[in-house]
């Protein structure tokens, strides 16, 4: 399993596992035009053709937002997310970034889990941010020295 930036070749199979793994699922246009935003990062996860996983983010002023991560059902509980998220963390800290924060479903504990061993701190809750269902979203952050 190879870890790399996300490129045109990727993006119809990151809107697949987008819809896949969410009920309010990024397009493929969406996905696409991140390849265009000089702000986002993303990477996914391939092994040959086949995106196993992805994560996306965007940085504004050296602080960076988690968009998502996701992991195909087939390749959970390997460490592949664990593996995209440390490789994101090296490359936002190349390029000047000091933070990442995100939100989490308040009922999504495999994520939360995940969030918990790679050192992200709760920092705040967002009533009802959620639809599909509504739910609260926990936001989280991890902080570096650069
Ligand atoms: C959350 C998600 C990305 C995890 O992907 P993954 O590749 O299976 O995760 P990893 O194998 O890297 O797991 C790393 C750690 O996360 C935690 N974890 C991951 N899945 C877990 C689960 N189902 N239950 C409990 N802990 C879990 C564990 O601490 C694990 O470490 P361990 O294996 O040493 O116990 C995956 O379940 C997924 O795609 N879910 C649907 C999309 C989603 O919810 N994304 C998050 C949006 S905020």
């Amino acid at each position: 399993m190879t870890i790399l930036e996300m490129n045109a070749s990727h993006v119809a199979q990151v809107a697949q596992l987008e819809k896949l793994c969410f009920s309010d699922p990024w397009s493929e246009k969406s996905v696409a035009g991140e390849l265009e935003n000089k702000l986002a990062y993303w990477l996914v996860a391939a092994e040959g053709d086949r995106v196993a996983g992805y994560v996306g983010s965007q940085t504004v002023l050296g602080e960076t937002d988690m968009m998502n991560i996701a992991v195909h059902p087939d390749y959970r509980r390997q460490g592949l997310a664990e593996r995209l998220v440390v490789e994101l963390v090296a490359g936002l800290k190349a390029q000047g970034s000091r933070c990442l924060t995100l939100e989490v479903r308040a009922s999504n504990t495999p994520a939360q889990k995940l969030y918990e061993k790679l050192g992200f701190c709760q920092i705040g809750r967002r009533p009802k941010y959620y639809r599909n269902p509504r739910e609260d979203a926990l936001i989280l952050r991890k902080e570096w020295e650069i």
